[in-house]
């Protein structure tokens, strides 16, 4: 564990603190970021194993020569340092960290005198409990952050409400096609394969999703709710929310949020323009870069399935196949630890043939920068919320095809409320992943094109002065002033 020895300048003082996961940690260091940049002191408390990787391959040495009132802490997150820490044992890893985190983070909290160095508690909501502990017991205010999509943690919300109308459990793969009518404001438009994955099966005679409702409910004792999402995108749901939620802060998407002040923020001053710094937890392969270079307009469909994901080595045929028979250029992200087994079999000389015509395949990819190329005409994602929301703000249509949690509430919106995309989930077949590659590509690359650069100019607009997140932001630095000056008085 490591704690720092600075003195913190200001009242408003805030801990942030993460789920030790790529997409959890990436939009929490933004909105870290955007902290800073409104003179609010942000101490980010990594897990010792992430912290190690952001060493590696991201930028910590230059973010923290840009912020002075940005710090980074660490704490042991109860696991062997050679553990994998897989993505398919995350629940496993939460639960460690659940179990070992408090005594740690409680020393991280306090001054030596005995007084609290935080005025605030920034932490990831699906870390309800532990959290609210911590703040409870140090007298520190807490500020939940879920780093979902609303339409997600909605249902994970009003999931009791699904138990006592029968509507839940789901019976099986005939039961797949049912409407869900009882979450309000999602009425005829969810089926219960288009629930949060953690809707399906049971285990030991329970529902896997009782841990992620608890922790969403947690949600409703801390002082406000920030989620990663925008006016124009979910306003519905989000007016729902706010019946329980009454100070929510709806910032999103923060990686463009973050661009807009950085922007302004030079334009206002003689600053030379803000540096944007990579939070990756792998070592990026700019290549791909330089071969995209090469590709002509709107002709390349990206494929990443983001950190977690894990493919049968089938589905990777599947989708290998699909791609190489659009006849589109691809480039596709295959990260070290995705293909669950390898056969050692030799691969199908038209595969090789076709990926040395038209592919390009990386480890990792700078995904912002790639989906932001002129050569990107679509985007084949397993819908994790920050990939979601970086192909909405590049303009580019999507093909969903979900893993878990959240991803599959996520596809459903893509499809069938934006209209920015198809959904493929619990389909994994060549002739469809082909079908749906054209469809982007070619067939109805119009109509796309028109939804998704109205979505994309609806995104850009929230995050710009007068704009809805841009607004929300604002009022979430005053509310967390007014907490520290609170904190500083009591
Ligand atoms: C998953 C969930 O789906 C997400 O919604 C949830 O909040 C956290 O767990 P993950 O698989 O990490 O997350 O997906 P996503 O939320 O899309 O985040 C992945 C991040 O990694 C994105 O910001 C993406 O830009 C980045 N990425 C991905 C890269 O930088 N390079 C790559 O090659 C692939």
């Amino acid at each position: 564990m490591t704690r720092g020895e600075y003195q913190c300048e200001t009242e408003t003082h805030v801990l942030m603190f993460p789920l030790p996961a790529q997409g959890h940690v990436n939009c929490m260091l933004q909105l870290a970021e955007l902290l800073v940049l409104s003179d609010v002191h942000v101490t980010f408390l990594n897990t010792e194993h992430v912290h190690h990787r952001l060493l590696r391959f991201a930028d910590v040495p230059s973010r923290l020569a840009a912020y002075p009132t940005l710090h980074f802490e660490t704490f042991s997150d109860g696991l062997p340092s050679d553990d994998p820490r897989h993505g398919d044992n995350l629940g496993e890893h939460i639960k460690q960290v659940n179990l070992t985190a408090l005594p740690q983070l409680r020393e991280i909290c306090m001054e030596d005198s005995g007084k609290p160095r935080f005025s605030c508690i920034v932490g990831d909501g699906i870390f309800g409990r532990l959290t609210y502990e911590l703040g409870q017991e140090l007298g520190i205010p807490v500020v939940y952050f879920r780093t979902v999509s609303a339409c997600s943690f909605w249902a994970y919300f009003c999931a009791p409400r699904l138990l006592e109308c029968n509507e839940l459990p789901i019976r099986g793969e005939d039961d797949m096609d049912r409407m869900i009518t009882s979450i309000p404001g999602m009425e005829n438009l969810v089926r219960c394969r288009d629930l949060p994955s953690f809707f399906r099966g049971t285990h030991n005679g329970n529902l896997p999703l009782e841990p992620v409702v608890f922790e969403t409910h947690q949600s409703l004792r801390g002082q406000a709710l920030i989620l990663n999402t925008f006016e124009d995108l979910e306003g519905p749901v989000l007016s729902k929310i706010r019946l329980h939620f009454p100070r929510l802060y709806a910032l999103g998407p923060l990686h463009a949020h973050l661009t807009s002040r950085k922007a302004a923020k030079t334009m206002s001053s003689e600053e030379k323009p803000a540096a944007s710094f990579i939070s990756s937890l792998w070592e990026v392969d700019r290549s791909c870069m330089t071969w995209l270079d090469a590709q002509p307009p709107k002709s390349v469909i990206y494929v990443s399935f983001g950190s977690i994901t894990t493919i049968s080595r089938d589905m990777l045929t599947e989708i290998w196949y699909g791609l190489v028979n659009s006849k589109k250029r691809f480039l596709w992200v295959i990260r070290p630890d995705m293909v669950a087994e390898q056969d050692g079999k030799d691969l199908p000389l038209e595969l090789v043939e076709g990926t040395k015509e038209r592919g390009c395949m990386v480890g990792w990819a700078p995904q912002q920068d790639v989906l932001a190329h002129a050569a990107i005409g679509g985007f084949m994602t397993h819908s994790g919320w920050n990939s979601t929301l970086e192909g909405v703000v590049a303009s580019v249509p999507m093909i969903c095809w979900p893993y878990f949690a959240d991803q599959q509430i996520n596809s459903r919106y893509v499809s069938e409320v934006w209209k920015i995309g198809l959904d493929m989930k619990d389909t994994c077949d060549r002739k469809v992943v082909e079908k749906m590659v054209n469809d982007v590509m070619e067939e109805r690359r119009e109509e796309f094109e028109k939804s998704t650069q109205a979505m994309a100019n609806l995104a850009k607009t929230s995050v710009r002065e007068g704009g809805s997140s841009y607004s929300d932001f604002d009022r979430l630095v005053e509310f967390l002033k007014l907490l520290g000056t609170r904190q500083k008085q009591s």
